[in-house]
């Protein structure tokens, strides 16, 4: 039967209390009598299996499936109408295996690859009862003191809604009904990564056109992608709180956007309204909360206690609450949880899930810098291993894992030993006396720094993202013994390495890359794996230059510097540490001169479908086969508002043999050249576009220029 049949159905069947049942998520810490009564009297919509709002740094694993089914019996034999709880979780970038932070896989560029790993995340995760998980979190993210930075796709729309549709589509598979396909959840909506100094859950404040250019495309990929529920995001914007804005999560997110699956809160966000000092009580919270277009209340119960005597006193109509209860049922009738409310039996490949979290860690890491050639190492260089990082497992998992075990990870020492052989040593440098005390004589120091996983995720922000000095001390030293110097940044987060770099021949950053990351380490380190990854977002030289970002506002007056024209900084060099979209490779690739099938287009056949065919030659000018993102970005010259100086408007990766060409193609079309003017029309306005094609966002090498007439 028809799904919007069903849920009349249903919804005619329900009395008041069962109604707003659907709209209570109710954590799993309650004890278990409690839970079944609630759930029995049909007051329970959805479970969050966590205990606090900082699972993603809390220890407690789904362990007892057979306690969430037996709840789950209770609601579909128990309860009158039976209607399945929807179980939820924070599978973030990894269940059992754990696979790189986002801003990690975003930094590889494979769209294909990531979307392999959420499916794998996906199938993992419904063995353990679980229906819906709280990822991607699409924030666009600017200032790496954020800590949640690292659960973004990093500081771009074109490259964030790239990614978000492959998330989507990795969890919720080819068809929401089968047993391995759980529902995605789009967060946190929206504006969450503007917080104010990079510092948690603090003021965001942008412009309407900037909110539609920059902040909304992920969240439309999303949707488009067929995303099934939105979290809704802690900030206010300018004075209005997101849980409390109907504009924000029903006009723009289902009117603009054509969102159809159901707005889940953040925890305890509708009651947070007090602490935003727009509600006076809980009672207030809920009524403007479910006004705004919010679904289902996660923990805070406000909903539970409040909506029926709101309803009797008509400050919420069962209109909106019948509206609240048919997104919610949608979503579990198009999961097919009436047909299958219980965890699958199904098994699967957990080698072949190993494999692929190995190849998305070796495509997520970065090479940042390659003096001379100082990698690949050979298989007999003599190689010390020293640094914090060297035999550390945990760090690698990143914030955010609640079901990954240190144990499965190999770590960077391990891995390196498994290759090398007896001719890697790992020391543990130390300071004795002030003296960095360096072990034995070999040919290269690897030094694999980092930060714990503590250090970033949720309410983890950092007001100095610059490098420890310890870890900078033991370069330093090692340096002074004039041996090669390669650092493996073990960092979640862009950190500021200008006081690091100068003591390293070679940079490989290696993120918190997961179960496989020591692995995907030594294959690079030792060429198995030639490195491809591309920053997501710019790196800044020190904290205060942040924020730092490729595609900024063009300015009245000369101040470039991220593309090497102009100062800001006096006591800093003008360009960031690292460009959006850069990244070496063991190889040379050569992008040539952009061709483009014509130099001008009417307006009007732009509108048609039409656009421009624009293709460039990448050559692979070195001995190592590689894969290459080639990249291409637009600068609109004249419009009626102030543009970027270029923006990310497609990109490829590719694989080219050693000494290969390869003619890459490019559509341009209305969507790559619109943007949302001053009264928020998505349109083209005649004029010149620049089209650059590169290797990253700084490329000056290949240049075309294409006009729209009117
Ligand atoms: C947290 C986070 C959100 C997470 C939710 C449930 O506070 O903001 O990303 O999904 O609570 O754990």
């Amino acid at each position: 039967m028809d799904i919007e049949k069903r849920i009349n159905n249903l919804l005619s069947a329900m009395t008041l209390e069962e109604k707003i049942g659907q709209l209570n998520q109710i954590s799993s810490a309650k004890n278990e009598e409690k839970l079944k009564e609630l759930i029995k009297n049909g007051k329970v919509g959805s479970l969050i299996m966590a205990n606090t709002c900082f699972a993603g740094s809390e220890e407690g694993r789904v362990e007892n499936i057979e306690y969430f089914k037996e709840l789950q019996r209770t609601a579909v034999e128990g309860s009158r109408l039976g209607i399945p709880i929807i179980f939820g979780r924070d599978v973030i970038h990894g269940h059992h295996t754990v696979y790189p932070l986002p801003l990690a896989m975003a930094s590889s560029f494979n769209d294909e690859l990531v979307k392999t790993a959420y499916r794998d995340i996906a199938s993992e995760a419904a063995l353990d009862h679980i229906h819906w998980t709280f990822t991607p979190m699409l924030d666009l993210s600017r200032d790496p003191r954020w800590g949640r930075c690292v659960e973004s796709p990093g500081e771009d729309p074109y490259l964030g809604s790239r990614m978000a549709a492959a998330m989507v589509k990795g969890i919720q598979g080819d068809k929401l009904s089968d047993e391995s396909s759980i529902a995605a959840c789009a967060k946190h909506f929206i504006g969450y990564g503007l917080s104010e100094g990079g510092r948690d859950y603090h003021h965001t404040d942008v412009s309407e056109p900037s909110l539609h250019n920059y902040y909304l495309p992920a969240f439309g990929a999303a949707v488009k992608a067929g995303v099934q529920t939105v979290m809704n995001s802690f900030n206010e914007i300018g004075g209005q709180p997101v849980a409390s804005s109907r504009y924000l999560l029903t006009d723009v997110l289902r009117g603009e956007l054509g969102f159809d699956g159901f707005v889940i809160s953040d925890w305890c966000a509708i009651q947070q309204l007090i602490n935003h000092g727009v509600a006076a009580d809980d009672k207030q919270a809920a009524e403007l909360a479910l006004n705004a277009g919010l679904d289902m209340d996660m923990v805070d119960e406000c909903y539970i206690k409040h909506i029926a005597d709101l309803i009797k006193e008509g400050r919420i109509s069962e209109e909106t609450l019948d509206n609240a209860v048919r997104n919610i049922l949608r979503v579990k009738l198009r999961l097919g949880l009436f047909e299958h409310p219980f965890a699958p039996k199904y098994k699967i490949d957990k080698k072949e899930h190993s494999a692929h979290a190995r190849e998305l860690a070796g495509e997520s890491m970065v090479l940042l810098k390659n003096a001379n050639r100082a990698l690949p190492l050979k298989e007999n260089e003599r190689v010390a291993l020293a640094g914090p990082m060297a035999t550390i497992k945990e760090t690698h998992l990143g914030t955010w894992t609640l079901d990954g075990d240190e144990n499965d990870v190999t770590s960077i020492a391990e891995a390196m030993k498994a290759v090398g052989g007896n001719r890697v040593k790992c020391h543990h440098a130390w300071l004795a006396d002030k003296q960095m005390i360096l072990p034995w004589d070999c040919d290269t120091y690897v030094l694999c720094l980092g930060e714990s996983r503590l250090m970033s995720g949720e309410n983890n922000c950092l007001a100095d993202i610059s490098v420890p000095e310890d870890q900078v001390a033991l370069a330093k030293r090692a340096k002074r013994e004039g041996k090669k110097v390669v650092a493996v940044m073990c960092f979640a987060r862009p950190v500021a390495m200008q006081e690091l770099e100068p003591y390293c021949d070679a940079i490989l950053y290696a993120w918190h890359s997961g179960t496989e990351a020591g692995n995907a380490v030594a294959d690079i380190l030792y060429g198995r794996v030639n490195p491809s990854g591309k920053i997501a977002m710019t790196f800044p030289r020190v904290t205060g230059q942040v924020p730092v970002y490729y595609n900024y506002l063009r300015a009245a007056r000369p101040c470039n510097e991220y593309y090497g024209q102009g100062r800001s900084y006096r006591d800093i060099p003008a360009r960031p540490m690292y460009p959006f979209g850069y990244g070496l490779s063991y190889t040379d690739f050569e992008i040539g001169e952009v061709c483009s099938d014509k130099d001008t287009l009417s307006l009007s056949r732009l509108k048609n479908g039409e656009g421009f065919k624009i293709s460039v030659k990448v050559k692979n000018a070195g001995d190592t086969d590689g894969k290459e993102t080639v990249q291409l970005y637009i600068k609109d010259e004249v419009s009626s508002v102030v543009r970027p100086l270029r923006e990310l408007k497609g990109y490829k990766k590719i694989f080219v043999k050693a000494g290969e060409t390869v003619n890459v193609e490019f559509g341009i079309g209305f969507e790559e050249l619109s943007f949302y003017n001053a009264k928020l029309e998505k349109t083209v306005e005649p004029g010149e576009f620049t089209v650059y094609v590169g290797n990253d966002c700084t490329t000056d090498n290949a240049i075309k220029t294409v006009c729209i007439v009117s």
